[in-house]
């Protein structure tokens, strides 16, 4: 089985649970690992790519993860941090929420990349959410003991984590993915998990069908590799963006349930997707899909991307 590294970010539609679907396709390719889409970072985090181009529209992630790059931000930084306001927040009026609402106004003035660690771990469902003006939007999770010593040695943890898994040649961008997939060569590998339409949208996460056509555009002409995350239906409808788009490429589905959010849409079980543009052969449910005649055995237990993970082992 393999151990996924969970990041020290939270946020819905994180895609935790489907880091083993995802790398079981990556194919063997020399190249780097582009991800336009970043989020938490889960999925770059478990790709065991020493090279990669990493980018997100969402600027505090983005300076969140270069601080641990550059050791602005350190375990030993975050602990000391986080017992520090984790002990104010329990002393705080109004169970909590006086405290909660500092840090919240001091992270819409001053962007520091710890209280933003902060409000992803305090904030209600675990979730990120700014509004109209670029502000946080989510409120307190209600918790004041929230920053108890376990929690706080294990976000140390996580950050360890991301900081020995991060390599220096990482690089982190904060741009749209129209300026990123044109970056990719036949070498390399793009990984897209955009916003899914009409769910979840904030300041940085609009996604609309004009976006989503700009994205099938560039996919379809990428001399890369790509794999796309999407979702396939649920018990209501049908992503629509399949038959219109995606249907080109190959796809393969599974069930999965989100957890977060505060829509029942959200929190019901759907059926996830992925597109990509190489040949591969999934032993899984497949939802009608029939798989493309050119496709080959694809082994879940790969021994290239065992490999991968050993060297990862080595970095860590
Ligand atoms: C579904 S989330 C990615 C989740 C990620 N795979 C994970 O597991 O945490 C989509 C991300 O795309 C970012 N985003 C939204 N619009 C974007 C755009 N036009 N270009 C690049 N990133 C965008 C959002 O800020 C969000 O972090």
């Amino acid at each position: 089985m393999m151990r996924i590294i969970i990041p020290p970010i939270k946020s819905q539609g994180i895609k935790t649970k489907l880091v083993p679907w995802i790398q079981a396709l990556v194919p063997d390719i020399s190249g780097r690992w582009i991800e336009p889409f970043f989020g938490t970072g889960v999925v770059a985090i478990n790709s065991g790519f020493k090279r990669a181009i990493l980018s997100d529209t969402n600027p505090h992630i983005i300076r969140f993860y270069q601080a641990i790059q550059d050791r602005e931000i350190t375990p030993s930084i975050v602990r000391a941090y986080l017992e520090r306001e984790g002990e104010l927040l329990r002393r705080a009026g109004n169970k909590g929420y006086d405290h909660f609402n500092i840090i919240k106004d001091r992270f819409n003035q001053k962007h520091d990349p710890l209280d933003f660690l902060f409000l992803s771990r305090a904030g209600f469902n675990g979730m990120i959410r700014f509004n109209k003006k670029g502000e946080w939007n989510i409120p307190f999770c209600q918790k004041p003991e929230r920053f108890s010593k376990a929690y706080i040695t294990k976000i140390v943890n996580q950050v360890h984590d991301a900081a020995c898994i991060i390599q220096p040649e990482w690089q982190f961008l904060n741009k749209s993915f129209e300026e990123i997939i044109p970056f990719a060569t036949e070498r390399d590998i793009i990984y897209c998990d955009p916003p899914y339409m009409g769910r979840y949208v904030d300041y940085y996460s609009g996604w609309t069908e004009e976006d989503e056509c700009r994205l099938f555009e560039l996919l379809s002409s990428t001399k890369a590799k790509f794999i796309l995350s999407t979702w396939h239906h649920n018990d209501y409808r049908k992503n629509e963006m399949i038959e219109k788009y995606w249907h080109r490429f190959n796809i393969v589905t599974r069930d999965h349930l989100y957890h977060s959010g505060g829509r029942i849409e959200n929190r019901r079980a759907i059926v996830e997707a992925l597109v990509f543009n190489f040949p591969a052969y999934i032993r899984k449910h497949n939802h009608g899909i029939e798989p493309k005649v050119e496709q080959m055995v694809l082994c879940e237990e790969r021994e290239r991307y065992i490999a991968r993970q050993l060297s990862r082992t080595d970095v860590v």
